[in-house]
């Protein structure tokens, strides 16, 4: 699978370390993809143990590459749009995507004081992103869990939850994947209206984790019977 990530941030890497290791390609787009690219490369470098050969000869691991935004976009019919809330209408302005690119909102649009959402209470990223860039079909994902979750999703008590939604059943399908991929177990919450909801539980999420002092080392998991 070939994935572009705009953003080469927190959320950017962690889920990149975890595609490569699914043996999946990834192009970071970068305002400044020359001076990102080596620390890309230290950062993404696998552990001695995350090696059986301790090296990178006859593993599987997916291939890592840093271009501008521009060539990100084009890079791969997957994206993850992995920016800041505050920064798409700059960081963006002028790109579209390629028509029919499936691409992953995991942005949390929380306000600096963490009192709120930064979108009307009736809306949500995906909702204000999907018709700023009809051309894309867009899902919601991976915004439910820390970058150091993301990053190691392992937890004693099994795999956390990863809800997802939107209104494109290919995009849904692609996010099983990605979501499977990095290690999570997901969960359907239909369409795009359920965008807010996603965003309030990862707003309660961060409210809990500040407050009982969790960290980044706390994840959602629901649990049946
Ligand atoms: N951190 C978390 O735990 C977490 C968890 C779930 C979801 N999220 C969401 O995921 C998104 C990314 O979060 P993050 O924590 O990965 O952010 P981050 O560490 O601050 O990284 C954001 C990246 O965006 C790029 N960027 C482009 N324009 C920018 C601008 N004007 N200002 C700052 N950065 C800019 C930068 O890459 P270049 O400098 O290479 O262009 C930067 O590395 C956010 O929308 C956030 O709400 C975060």
């Amino acid at each position: 699978m070939e994935i572009g990530i705009v953003g080469t941030g927190r959320v950017a890497r962690g889920l990149a370390r975890r595609w490569i290791g699914c043996g999946w390609n990834v192009t970071f787009g970068s305002r400044d993809p020359e001076a990102r690219r080596a620390e890309l490369v230290d950062a993404l470098a696998p552990a001695q143990d995350e090696e059986p050969d301790g090296g990178l000869e006859g593993s599987r691991r997916g291939e890592v590459r840093c271009r501008t935004i521009g060539e990100c976009l084009t890079s791969a019919p997957i994206q993850l749009l992995a920016l800041p809330w505050s920064a798409i209408e700059t960081t963006m302005a002028g790109l579209r995507f390629v028509p029919a690119t499936i691409v992953v909102d995991c942005i949390n649009p929380l306000r600096r004081d963490l009192a709120g959402r930064d979108v009307p209470s009736d809306s949500s990223t995906l909702a204000l992103l999907s018709g700023r860039y009809p051309e894309a079909r867009w899902v919601k994902a991976f915004n439910c869990a820390s970058s150091a979750v993301l990053e190691e999703p392992a937890f004693p008590q099994g795999r956390p939850s990863m809800p997802y939604c939107g209104n494109d059943a290919d995009a849904c399908r692609t996010a099983v994947r990605l979501i499977e991929g990095a290690g999570f177990e997901p969960i359907d919450c239909g369409g795009a209206d359920a965008a807010p909801w996603l965003e309030t539980v990862a707003l309660l999420t961060i409210r809990m984790a500040i407050r009982n002092g969790w960290k980044g080392d706390c994840a959602v998991r629901w649990e049946r019977r």
